[in-house]
């Protein structure tokens, strides 16, 4: 089971980058509407009863590289239905793309992984996709897909879709993180999961310093692969001045699972007004927060009188900046959300914004009551 691509070395694993990432939906055609209209996704490929389908529909929509399925059952599914019954709406599968399904597979599960569908070819005049599936945290799984010379619009058994004439694109490029919420003391776990049977590393950043703060009232331990492309954040909860968010989640969402999906722009600045005005509702920045923010993050090209209206957050660590903003929960249950981000050299996740956050979703849980 030799493993040799130059490109790669320092993996254990043939992963490029998250290939794409599904979502369980109660009702996938108004979530793709949702995601094409607001958050400016078009719609490439379908498959359903009309492709041969008979007991699931999927939309797969892209914007740049970023490519999210939504799935829905049409029929009680085996997967589906009881996922939705415990969790509602949200991520099941961030999928990577792989050169080699088998090794990937046989090396997961050999280091401990357990299986959630072994090696196989699915094919259709386009090509064929080599796909397996392994889980991690929660009801998630990570599937491997292996292009063999398949040239069509997402995965074989789609059937590509005219031009998107709603599609409202906002600038977002590609996946920067996604965030994993396990529960009470299980961080440790979820991390040695993705090193000894992923071998992922530890992304050293400025955010591990000290990362458990009373505001943020989190612990994360971020994980990635060799090449950056794959960066996993994975949080749990810890005592704080109020109920902690991860608490929050972990029970609305019976279990761990995906917190938020980072998604990159080159210019946040346009792509939150173009969110804000299609309807995307994101979380409050206190205007207090803009008062000390030359002081704490220093020069930046922005000026603060254009991010302050939007609401855009601010961190600086050694290696430069970012900027970031998070939308509310793209669902009624205070589950999944979307991160918007932009980096200019830095490579933190936003620790020293915890604070202004926390602030803000604080007022977020006491409107709900959960506070
Ligand atoms: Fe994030």
């Amino acid at each position: 089971m030799a493993y040799a691509n130059p490109e790669l070395a320092a993996d254990i694993l043939p992963l490029r980058a998250v290939h794409h990432i599904e979502l369980f939906c109660g009702n996938a055609k108004q979530s793709a509407y949702f995601y094409r209209m607001a958050f400016g996704f078009s719609l490439v490929a379908y498959r359903g009863p009309e492709t041969g389908e008979r007991n699931k529909v999927s939309y797969a929509l892209q914007q740049d590289k970023i490519r999210l399925v939504l799935t829905t059952p049409l029929v009680e599914d085996e997967v589906i239905t009881p996922f939705l019954a415990r969790h509602g709406d949200g991520a099941r599968d961030i999928a990577f793309e792989c050169t080699d399904t088998d090794l990937a597979y046989a090396m997961t599960i050999e280091r401990g992984a357990r299986s959630v569908e072994a090696p196989h070819v699915v094919e259709d005049p386009r090509g064929r996709v080599k796909l397996a599936s392994v889980a991690t945290y929660g009801d998630t799984i990570h599937t491997f897909v292996e292009l063999i010379g398949y040239d069509g619009p997402f995965l074989p058994g789609f059937e590509p879709c005219p031009p998107d004439a709603i599609a409202r694109p906002v600038g977002l490029k590609y996946i920067d993180h996604v965030v994993g919420n396990v529960g009470w003391d299980e961080m440790e776990k979820t991390v040695r999961f993705y090193n000894e049977v992923f071998g992922f590393s530890r992304f050293v950043s400025f955010d591990d310093t000290d990362i458990s703060t009373e505001y943020s009232a989190l612990r994360s331990t971020v994980v990635s692969n060799h090449n950056k492309w794959i960066k996993f954040p994975i949080n749990e909860p810890a005592e704080g001045k109020r109920k902690s968010q991860i608490e929050e989640y972990v029970k609305f969402n019976n279990g761990p699972g995906v917190q938020h999906i980072a998604m990159i722009t080159d210019d946040i600045l346009s792509t939150i007004r173009a969110m804000r005005a299609q309807g995307v509702e994101f979380l409050n920045t206190p205007a207090s927060y803009y008062e000390d923010l030359q002081d704490r993050v220093g020069p930046i090209d922005e000026a603060i009188a254009e991010l302050s209206p939007l609401g855009i957050l601010v961190d600086r660590d050694d290696k430069g900046y970012m900027l970031q903003l998070f939308t509310k929960p793209v669902e009624d249950r205070p589950t999944l959300f979307i991160e918007i981000i932009q980096r200019k050299g830095g490579e933190s996740f936003g620790k020293g914004n915890f604070k202004a956050l926390f602030e803000s979703i604080e007022r977020e849980q006491e409107l709900r009551g959960n506070l």
